[in-house]
């Protein structure tokens, strides 16, 4: 490895045990260790993650990383430090809540850190360099992928902390993609570990459009996928705080659709289904995803469900598959 990228190794695992001491063990560390437990954060969590705080100073990173000794331009250019505009440096996490993240082989490569006190933004993140591309790493897969390789499944959420809820609550294959686009690399990876993709989004609009985007990639992959759906508003983490980890297994994960089930419902939102031209389309469509499910026990499940929704015989259903079948032959 070139002599920079070993240093900036170092530095980061200097750092994450030490924004992990702040919040431990100091004052400096209390309003970040106060924050988590309103939070529902327990310390054997807070230990498992590493969870850190950035003290609310200009310089303590700063001057403690100059004394081991690291070379100012590196820790700039990793995102540690800050440049201002005169030119001095600071610390560029101040009054945070510190995440490492951990690449495959538990080593820190970027800190994702939350504001405590309505900070802009919520969350920064440290830059993409030659150690960290957000989009080829999944927050918590070190931790999760033997558990992953032995449930043959894999729960994906949007943020850090909707991990560490589940976590907390005994359900260990759960990873995340830190609210950005699922990306290929990432698929695949999953794909390597388990047959199915549990996909748990957020149950917001943004939420429910990047799980139609993630189920069709991941498909591509050749991954079986199901989407978990949440009410309105409420993340994983949200859920699992108001109604417990049995109800989020029972009745989130459990419950999780198939993609044809999910699309069913996703695509009502294009369509007024009161006006029967629209009708006409929606169901055309869902037909034409229809046709392309090679177990005619599977087919005729879902055709039963239009045909009782919409009051159209399940022989003219069928015959419309039939023909799209055959069209795509
Ligand atoms: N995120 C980010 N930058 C932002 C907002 C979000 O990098 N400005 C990432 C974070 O990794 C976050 C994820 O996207 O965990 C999902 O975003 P969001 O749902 O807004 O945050 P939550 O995970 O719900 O965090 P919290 O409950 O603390 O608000
Ligand atoms: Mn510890
Ligand atoms: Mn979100
Ligand atoms: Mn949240
Ligand atoms: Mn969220």
């Amino acid at each position: 490895l070139p002599k920079e990228t070993q240093q900036a190794y170092s530095a980061h695992e200097w750092l994450t045990k030490l924004y992990h001491h702040l919040i431990r063990y100091t004052k400096d560390g209390k309003n970040g260790l106060t924050y988590l437990k309103e939070r529902g954060i327990t310390e054997e969590a807070i230990d498992t993650f590493q969870l850190g705080f950035a003290p609310t100073t200009k310089d303590f990173i700063r001057t403690f990383l100059q004394k081991k000794g690291f070379h100012e331009q590196m820790l700039v250019k990793y995102g540690l430090l800050r440049r201002n505009q005169d030119n001095s440096v600071s610390d560029r996490f101040q009054g945070r809540i510190i995440f490492p993240l951990r690449n495959h082989l538990g080593k820190t490569v970027a800190f994702t850190a939350r504001a405590v006190e309505g900070q802009e933004p919520k969350y920064l993140n440290s830059p993409e360099t030659d150690l960290f591309q957000k989009g080829k790493m999944l927050y918590n897969f070190d931790l999760a992928k033997k558990h992953i390789r032995k449930q043959n499944e894999v729960i994906l959420f949007e943020g850090n902390i909707d991990v560490i809820s589940a976590y907390q609550v005994g359900i260990q294959n759960v990873v995340a993609t830190m609210g950005t686009a699922l990306t290929e690399i990432q698929a695949k990876l999953l794909n390597r570990y388990a047959e199915t993709v549990i996909i748990c989004y957020d149950g917001d609009n943004a939420g429910v459009e990047a799980a139609y985007k993630a189920s069709l990639l991941l498909q591509q992959v050749g991954s079986e996928v199901r989407i978990a759906s949440l009410k309105d508003n409420l993340d994983p983490d949200s859920f699992i705080r108001e109604y417990g980890g049995e109800a989020f297994t029972k009745e989130v994960i459990a419950t999780a659709q198939t993609f044809i089930g999910f699309y069913m419902r996703y695509l009502k939102k294009d369509y007024n289904l009161s006006l029967e031209a629209d009708r006409i389309q929606y169901i055309e469509k869902v037909l034409m995803e229809l046709a392309k499910i090679e177990s005619s026990v599977e087919r005729e499940l879902y055709v039963k469900e239009l045909s009782s929704e919409y009051h159209i015989s399940m022989e003219s259903l069928l015959a419309q598959i039939q023909q799209y079948r055959q069209k795509s032959d």
